[in-house]
This record gives structure tokens, sequence and C-alpha cells, in this order.
């Protein structure tokens, strides 16, 4: 441990150091020639105040812009409501859905984690609320988990751990981690009937996935998923033998490709809306029950996606993330990236420029989804924030015509 800090130190001084170099050089061009008495703007300091801390953040939730360019996305008047809280239970974890017939978000609790109420032995549970409902609600103080957050009732066993979803042909596509022998599984769930889930994937020639862990649709209807391993690393998930990688499968023929298998283990994924860029979150820092591998930076990662989908090419590091790892990634339609680690929500410009953050203490969040009209629901389990934003449009979902040939077979 000390070792690792003096190690952080001396890089962080060495990194301040260069810090100086460079504007100890850049101020002698502006002020050369001009001589000592002459005024000249100090550069700013990056120096931590106080350096044992992980990440140096306010005591409250707070929005700080980090771009001038992200003005206009924040707006001058932000505001964060916490909607829900449901204290020892971190029931705001994965899987945020935004279903803009209903203004309904569906979400699923933490899937084996001590607070997450599931385990070997215990599903987790899939949850809905009314957005519209809620925030009127909220304003009026009497929001509350009892009344507010119901729970789905799809009770399958090839529904099991769910960790992800999007909206799908106008229903719920589920991506299910699997719970022990019970295989991990891609399902279709009816929103008006959920005790009918249809399963489009569980295997690859026969093999069970490791730890299924998100999933993001591309607009020609196939499905981009990643595999990771936390199922296993959580003791409630039999291990498969299966390898991590981001795949990608067509619903209609069953043909499978993988995407990219380098990562360590790839976690949240999302496309940029003309779906040419495909993001995914590398999270092989964090390690479950198991003691963290600083050894894997906690990066998110851009590659290109070729018009098939069956191709993911050209990777390279897109941002980093600010604390723990970045988990769950959404786009707007403009291409800003948004993401959720443990510092709190990170919003990106298609370059990968912070543009404006919402910090989130004492643990961040784990996954963000937009709501239109500025909307932005965040889950942070054990609590489900609601935050207005000036600009943070969905990306509109794909008719997606080759699909509803599945959905209705
Ligand atoms: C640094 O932060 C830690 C944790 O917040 C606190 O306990 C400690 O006193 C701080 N140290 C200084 C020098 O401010
Ligand atoms: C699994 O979770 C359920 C629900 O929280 C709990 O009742 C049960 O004791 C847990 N089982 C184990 C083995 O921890
Ligand atoms: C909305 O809230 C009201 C109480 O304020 C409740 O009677 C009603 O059932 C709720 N509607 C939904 C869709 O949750």
């Amino acid at each position: 441990m000390a070792l690792t800090l003096r190690r952080t130190l001396a890089a962080a001084s060495a990194a301040a150091v260069a810090l100086l170099a460079a504007a100890v050089f850049s101020l002698a061009r502006e002020t050369a020639g001009a001589g000592c008495a002459e005024q000249a703007a100090l550069p700013p300091s990056f120096v931590s105040r106080n350096i044992s801390d992980i990440f140096d953040a306010p005591a409250a939730p707070t929005f700080q812009l980090q771009h001038t360019s992200g003005k206009a996305l924040l707006g001058g008047a932000p505001k964060s409501l916490l909607l829900i809280e449901k204290s020892g239970y971190a029931f705001a974890h994965e899987a945020p859905v935004w279903c803009a017939d209903s203004d309904d978000v569906y979400f699923a609790s933490n899937a084996g984690a001590p607070l997450g109420r599931s385990n070997l032995t215990t599903n987790n549970v899939v949850f809905k609320v009314n957005l519209r409902n809620l925030t009127e609600r909220a304003a009026a103080g009497i929001a509350s988990f009892a009344s507010d957050v119901h729970a789905v009732p799809i009770d399958s066993d090839s529904v099991q751990m769910t960790n992800g979803g999007t909206s799908y042909a106008g229903e719920l596509l589920l991506i299910n981690t699997g719970r022990g022998s019970l295989p991990g599984s891609i399902a279709l769930v009816p929103r008006a009937t959920p005790q009918q889930p249809q399963v489009l994937l569980n295997n690859f020639r026969g093999r069970g996935f490791k730890s299924l862990n998100d999933v993001v649709v591309h607009p020609d209807g196939r499905i981009l998923f990643t595999d990771a391993d936390y199922g296993v690393l959580q003791d409630f998930k039999d291990e498969t033998g299966m390898w991590k990688a981001v795949w990608s499968f067509d619903p209609l023929s069953g043909d499978l490709a993988v995407l990219d298998a380098s990562l360590t283990t790839p976690n949240g994924l999302t496309l940029s809306p003309d779906a040419k860029t495909l993001y995914v979150t590398e999270t092989g820092f964090a390690r479950g029950f198991y003691p963290s591998d600083p050894s894997v930076a906690p990066l998110i990662y851009a590659f290109d996606l070729a018009a098939s989908a069956r191709h993911a090419t050209n990777r390279r590091v897109f941002a980093v993330a600010e604390s723990g790892i970045s988990d769950g990634l959404k786009v707007d339609t403009e291409g800003n990236v948004y993401s959720c680690d443990g510092a709190g929500l990170q919003v990106y410009s298609p370059s990968g420029t912070q543009l404006w953050r919402f910090v989130l203490p004492p643990i961040g969040c784990t996954q963000v989804v937009l709501a239109s009209g500025g909307r932005i629901v965040l889950l942070a389990e054990e609590r489900l924030y609601l935050l207005q934003v000036a600009a943070a449009e969905p990306v509109p979902l794909a008719e997606l015509p080759r699909h509803n040939r599945i959905a209705r077979s």
C-alpha cells in the first residue's frame, strides 16, 4: 500500500514538474523581452490539496462545468432531485431502460453484492417507476420506495440476475448474467406480459456465457453485448469456461461474431448516434469479491464499428474514469457520452473532452439513462436521482422492422 502510494506521489510530482516546466516555458515565451517588472498571469495550479483522498469531492451532490463548451448542455440552472432512497438495499444498480410512450424507467437491483439482496439462491429484481408521477410526488416530498417502485413480475428461470437492458421493438430487451447453473441469456420481455419472456440467446455453440453484462441495439437490429465475469467473481454464477468478449448477434439468422476480446473485462457499451463508433468500458480494475487490480486502467475505449456491425477496429482510449471504474454508458443525439463512475456522472464530448459532471458522493453512480427534455436518471445503489439539465436528448430508437418479425413469431 505504502509502496503504491509512494509511486503515485512520485508519478504525481513528475507530472507536476512537467506541467510546471511547460507553464514556465509558455510564460517565458509570452513575456520574452518584457523584463521581470511586467505583470503576467500565473498558470493554474493542479496540485491536490489532500493527496490521500482518492477523489477530492465536495460533500454534497454538485454540478460542475468542466469546459465552456458544456455550458449549453448544462444550462444556467441544472437541478437534481433525489427521487427514491432505500437505506440498506441496492435496489437501483443496473439495466436502466426509459420507455418514451409511458415515461416509465425500468432498472434492476444489484446482482450479488451484499446490499443487493440477491445471491446464488435468490434472483435480483427488475423494478419500474413512472417518472412523470414520481417527479410530481417527489416534488411534494412524498415519493417512497414502497409505493412508487414496482417489481416487474418476470419470474422465469430464463431471466436470472438481470444486468443490462434496452428498449427493443417497443419491448424490453434484458441481458441476464444467469445464476448457479441457470444460463445467462438475452431475453425479450413484453412490457404487458413480463411473465412470458422470449429467450433470444443463451449460448455460443452450446457453451454458456460467462457473466452476460450489458447490451445495446444497432440500428440494423443486431444486438451488441458484453460478457464479463462478475457473476463468477461474486459467487453466484457457475464458471462456464467462456472467455470475456464483446459480441455481435443477429437475432434473425443467429449469426454471432466477436467484436473484441482484447479488454480484460468489457462492461458497459453504447453506440454513437450514427452507429459508426462503439464505446466500451474496461472494468478489469473491479474484481467483485476479490481485491481490485490497479494494473488494469479504468478506461472507456472507442472502436470504429463496421456498417455490418460484425467488426470493430481501431481501438483507442476515449476517456478515463475519475474514480473507481466507468460502468454504464449512454449517448445523446449530439454524440456526447454519459458515463457513471465512482465520482458521479461524467459527460464527454464526442472527442472525449469532459464537458460537465455531477459529483455524487460518497460512491458515485453505476448507470445513467436519458429520458428526454434534459431529464437524466441516475442509479446509485440505495438512491435513484433525477437530473434536469438544459439539453440531453436520447437517440431515437431505430424502427427495427426486421426485429418485429421475431417479436411476432
Ligand atoms: C485528507 O483527507 C482525509 C479523508 O477525508 C482526512 O482524514 C485527512 O485528515 C485529510 N488530511 C489533510 C492533511 O487534510
Ligand atoms: C441470499 O439472499 C437472500 C435475500 O437477501 C437471503 O435471505 C439469503 O439468506 C441469502 N443467502 C445466502 C446464502 O447468503
Ligand atoms: C401516481 O400517483 C398517484 C398518487 O399521487 C397514484 O394514485 C397513482 O396510482 C400513481 N400512478 C402511477 C401510474 O403510478
